[in-house]
């Protein structure tokens, strides 16, 4: 018990990798989305992608790598150098605090980009699996951390999502380690859908047997859904390698992750707690949502727009 402590610890300290892929095309999201990056849509007066961002650092990320495309540089820019606005702000006498808290310069976090290409003749990037395969010079051969850019995990907890994933990522020496939630049974076909080991159905983490992309109903009883967050080994890479396009050319990061469990490697999930929400952007429904939900916990205008709903929502007119 004590040594898991203490590993998990000492281990933890040791991720301080994360790759963000950010290189698809958002087509669910048009036409919001034909100039502007889906990542960079506000959720309340942050992007969706500074949410991803700040999280990753709560949970011991200092070295973040983009996994980009040339549609996303706004996203570059986001996290570019603020001294010069600082600087300007300041010359005019206006109160700077909010934005030197995102001089992330000065917090020591460091920020790399890279590209994933769009193969020749072709129209669209190959997918996650793809995606994160031009991380691997970055990531050597340390352990690090997946986040996808359309996704925050939102809750209070202590430790979070984020950081009891990398404890039990380290304890257990697993190959992968995925956050995971629980979908409405009709949702089972729109998520990769993980299978724990019947002896340990119920846990909070558990070992799983199998993994499968947008199953059909009925392939599986399991309704635990990848949440957007991942810990890997750098051997994720060979099986990247490995994996077989699917049908519309994709290679997906789940069929990397079920051929490690083919191989024998732990894979494990690591489920939300209560008090902790996964918030995917990809589609207006869930955007919309998103949005006001993150407004509405705005500590200076949250209760303004509450107030707002609550009579607009009273108008005969809705
Ligand atoms: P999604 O599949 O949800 O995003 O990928 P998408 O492809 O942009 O969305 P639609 O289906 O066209 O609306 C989840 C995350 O992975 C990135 C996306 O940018 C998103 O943040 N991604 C996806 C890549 O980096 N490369 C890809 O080839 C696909």
């Amino acid at each position: 018990m004590t040594f898991f402590r203490l590993t998990s610890i000492f281990a933890g300290m040791t991720i301080d990798k994360a790759v963000i892929p950010v290189a698809g095309l958002g087509t669910r999201l048009l036409p919001t989305t034909k100039a502007v990056p889906k990542e960079m849509l506000p959720a309340g007066r942050l992007p969706i992608i500074h949410h991803v961002v700040e999280e990753l650092i709560a949970a011991g990320i200092r070295r973040i790598l983009f996994v980009s495309s040339r549609s996303k540089v706004a996203i570059e820019n986001h996290f570019d150098d603020y001294s010069q606005l600082l600087m300007a702000l300041e010359l005019d006498g206006r109160d700077v605090r909010e934005v030197g808290r995102f001089d992330y310069r000065q917090r020591g976090i460091e920020f790399f980009f890279t590209r994933q290409q769009v193969p020749l003749g072709g129209t669209k990037p190959l997918g996650t699996g793809d995606a994160i395969a031009a991380a691997e010079s970055f990531v050597g051969d340390s352990d690090f951390v997946v986040a996808f850019g359309d996704s925050i995990i939102h809750g209070e907890r202590d430790p979070s999502l984020l950081q009891r994933m990398v404890s039990s990522h380290a304890d257990r020496e697993s190959a992968c380690t995925i956050g995971a939630w629980n979908v409405e049974a009709d949702q089972v076909s729109n998520y990769g859908i993980l299978v724990p080991r019947d002896d340990e159905a119920d846990f909070q983490d558990c070992r799983l047997q199998d993994v499968i992309e947008k199953p059909s109903p009925g392939v599986t009883q399991s309704r635990l859904a990848v949440s957007a967050r991942y810990v890997f080994g750098a051997e994720i890479f060979a099986q990247i390698r490995a994996v077989a396009p699917a049908a519309n050319g994709e290679i997906y990061l789940t069929d990397a992750i079920r051929r490690l469990i083919e191989n024998g490697r732990e894979v494990r999930a690591v489920r939300l707690a209560d008090g902790e929400q996964r918030y995917d952007i990809g589609n207006h429904r869930a955007y919309f949502r998103t949005f006001v939900d993150f407004a509405l916990k705005d500590p200076e205008w949250g209760d303004d727009l509450k107030d707002y709903l609550r009579e607009r929502l009273a108008r005969d007119d809705v």
